[in-house]
């Protein structure tokens, strides 16, 4: 691998006290190039534009996929990688539905390690604080007929955060727009969900909504998921959440929480949730709580859900279950509660360059 180190770190004139999500770049980035059918060398390089051509594919076709994962600094120091072999196994699911080469693993994982090593700095220990790492990979050939490429581009770059909602989440059920249907990509990070996401978005956002509940793409009776997070209701003293479809991402974040709370002695379902069931469980009291998960917001309270012209209120539980796996997943992602699962894996901050 190339490593070409900046001689003009942005770090110390990064304010860490106000960082808008997602817009805040580290020094370096990790790049490979796919071409007559094989990846060549990775490249570890400063952060900074691309060469592309107006006619490159992915501009055109959109045939992108992505990856979001976060790594956590521990009380020695060490960065934490949480999950990264189920972030390489499921970009190259998304890949595979997008007809995108697949990513050999020692690329992915040493390219991200030795590029987590390399801005170990931007990954600050105090509470709240992680790298967002934003791996993906898309068609830059060059042609305008609608195909696959034959080119493509892997990169990952990567993003200091905090929280992610810093207000309450309130929600409105779509019963209109769609963001995955049977035998389409919505169990992929393929960036086309995202785009055709937006505007439902934007439109709810108006309406003073935070997110909108994606339903099924039939008619909208069955919940799937809350913007970009899954989606939990706890009725009673049970968990439910979406079992996973080809409509559902298959979010880590839901992975460890089942895990968690079952661990816990907490009962968690994976089923099919009715609107309707959630409405139900609201007026006979016994809708506990409902939050979304996601490696962005780790668990978000959802504060109300609003059914065209019905608005149900969660009160707050006295003990939630949300806050209670957010701080034991917190704990494992930070290094202060012991991983007894294996999510996790330190970076060496050691590493050679050439
Ligand atoms: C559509 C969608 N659902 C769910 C999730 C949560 O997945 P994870 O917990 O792996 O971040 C994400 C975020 O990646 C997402 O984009």
């Amino acid at each position: 691998m190339k490593i070409l180190k900046t001689s003009n770190s942005r770090i110390d004139s990064t304010d860490f006290s106000n960082l808008p999500f997602g817009r805040i770049f580290s020094d370096h980035i990790l790049i490979c190039r796919y071409k007559n059918g094989s990846w060549g060398e990775s490249e570890i390089r400063p952060y900074g534009p691309i060469d592309m051509m107006p006619g490159t594919q992915v501009l055109h076709y959109g045939q992108s996929v992505f990856e979001g994962m976060k790594a956590f600094k521990n009380s020695d120091d060490e960065v934490l990688l949480f999950r990264k072999e189920d972030s390489f196994r499921r970009i190259n699911k998304s890949a595979e539905r997008l007809y995108i080469p697949q990513i050999p693993k020692d690329i992915f994982i040493e390219g991200l390690e030795s590029l987590i090593a390399l801005d170990s700095d931007w990954c600050k220990k105090d509470e709240e604080y992680s790298l967002y790492i934003r791996p993906f990979v898309f068609a830059s050939g060059e042609c305008i007929k609608a195909s696959a490429s034959d080119e493509y581009t892997f990169m990952i770059i990567t993003s200091p955060t905090t929280r992610y909602y810093p207000s309450d989440i309130n929600v409105v059920v779509e019963q209109h727009y769609t963001r995955a249907s049977k035998g389409g990509v919505g169990y992929t990070k393929a960036a086309g969900n995202y785009a055709a996401s937006f505007y439902p978005t934007k439109l709810a956002n108006a309406k003073g909504f935070t997110q909108v509940i994606w339903t099924d793409s039939v008619d909208h009776k069955y919940i799937e998921e809350s913007g970009t997070m899954n989606i939990w209701i706890r009725i009673n003293d049970t968990l439910i959440t979406p079992d996973l479809s080809d409509t559902i991402l298959g979010g880590f974040t839901r992975d460890s929480l089942i895990t968690l709370a079952r661990d816990n002695g907490i009962k968690v379902e994976e089923r099919k949730i009715l609107v309707n069931e959630v409405i139900e469980a609201h007026s006979n009291g016994i809708l506990k709580e409902v939050f979304g998960t996601g490696t962005a917001v780790t668990v978000a309270p959802i504060k109300s859900i609003t059914v065209g012209d019905q608005k149900i209120e969660i009160e707050s539980q006295i003990n939630s279950y949300a806050s209670k796996l957010k701080k034991d997943l917190q704990g494992i992602q930070n290094g202060s509660i012991k991983d007894v699962y294996g999510w996790t894996t330190k970076v060496n901050s050691v590493m050679s360059s050439q």
